[in-house]
């Protein structure tokens, strides 16, 4: 999806470090309680610094929902969070993303026209009420809305089972998107087997499937991925190994199916920094996720030795674009009475991606605690 970011004003792209922080640290001051900064874990430590709370993308919209008395929450994140921050947040609060560009590649990976084609054609080959469609929370505001309307919900990496528990009540088949690797992995951890799945590609008629396929999957995944957490490979894995047989591994469920299977733990972003603490002093952890959270875990624990699980530098490019010239430049503005960059979602989509978002988070209130 296009969207343009207009350049920053020169006072920000020629300013030092200093003088950033020093703006930042004067427009969070005169801002005071009207403004509520969430950082996701994959931002960078010059923006992350200013965070009033950090979580992954669950805790975070429940962090927006808690903070009615700020009416700016600025989020330092993608697209889709602003976007799940506004819809959960009431009308007076305005939600901003610091940088208009920093989007998902894997939510733009499925859109609402060939959402609405698949369940279309789905219709015409099974039982379409047997069909509950689960929406990852990376994803635009128009397929939680979509998910809304027909039923289902929205999950995030945290509470994917949770959710899957609960679509399996509601109907006998699950439509999955945009990650076919989340639903992959918490279906086989539910006890599914890959003979139960089959691949949506929505390039194809039917998904690029046949009509008995369609009518013997479980579960339906939309053909879409993470770039970043596709990165790791089993290698990796085996050479960690051989240089740290007691090393454990913890991967985010964006991985692969044969990464996920070989790793010790998986989990999301939150569950990968508890593993890291609660890992013993001296342990050796290799952790496949972005690695802005890599880097700062490995800052945060001295006493651990905590890496990549790729070597090579695996960052979200996305996640990137927000920083310390952007953060300024909106609060800036915000002390000026402009509010720039205001991700807003229109009354129409916002009231079904309410319903699925507010469904996630019951669902993930009730959920046993691990
Ligand atoms: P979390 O839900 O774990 O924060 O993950 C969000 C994300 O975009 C991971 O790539
Ligand atoms: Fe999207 Fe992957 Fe970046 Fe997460 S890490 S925001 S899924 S591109």
């Amino acid at each position: 999806m296009l969207r343009l970011q207009s350049p920053l004003p020169d006072r920000y792209t020629t300013a030092t470090a200093d003088e950033l922080s020093a703006w930042i640290a004067a427009a969070k001051e005169a801002l005071g309680e009207r403004l509520f900064i969430l950082g996701h874990h994959y931002q960078r430590d010059e923006v992350m610094r200013w965070a009033d709370a950090r979580g992954d993308s669950y805790r975070l919209s429940v962090l927006a929902q808690e903070r009615p008395e700020a009416d700016f929450i600025v989020f330092c994140g993608v697209h889709f969070m602003a976007e799940s921050a506004d819809v959960l947040t009431d009308d007076h609060q305005q939600v901003i993303l610091p940088d208009l560009n920093a989007g998902c590649s894997m939510a733009d990976m499925a859109d609402i026209d060939d959402v609405e084609e698949a369940w279309e054609a789905l219709a015409g080959v099974i039982d379409i009420s047997e069909l509950v469609p689960i929406t990852y929370m990376n994803s635009s505001a128009a397929l939680k809305a979509f998910v809304g309307e027909h039923g289902g919900a929205v999950c995030t990496s945290t509470n994917a089972r949770a959710v899957l528990d609960w679509a399996f009540t509601q109907g006998s088949k699950v439509l999955f998107f945009p990650d076919q690797h989340l639903g992959r992995n918490t279906g086989l951890a539910m006890g599914y087997g890959h003979d139960d799945m089959r691949v949506w590609n929505p390039r194809f008629d039917l998904g690029g499937l046949t009509e008995a396929d369609a009518k013997e999957a479980t579960f339906l995944l939309w053909k879409g991925h993470c770039s970043v957490h596709q990165r790791f490979r089993p290698e990796h894995i085996a050479a960690f190994r051989a240089d740290h047989p007691d090393g454990i591994v913890v991967a985010h469920p964006e991985c692969s199916f044969e990464v996920c299977d070989l790793a010790d733990q998986v989990g999301s972003t939150d569950f990968i920094i508890r593993a890291v603490e609660a890992a013993a002093p001296g342990s050796v952890l290799a952790v496949a996720t972005e690695i802005h959270l890599v880097q700062r875990l490995a800052d945060e624990h001295p006493d651990r030795t905590v890496v990549s699980l790729d070597p090579l530098i695996c960052p979200c490019s996305t996640m990137f674009r927000i920083d310390a010239p952007h953060l300024a430049w909106v609060l800036e503005n915000l002390v000026e009475g402009r509010v720039v960059n205001r991700i807003t979602v229109d009354r129409g989509t916002q009231r079904w991606a309410r319903v699925a978002l507010q469904r996630m988070l019951d669902i993930t209130e009730a959920a046993p605690k691990d």
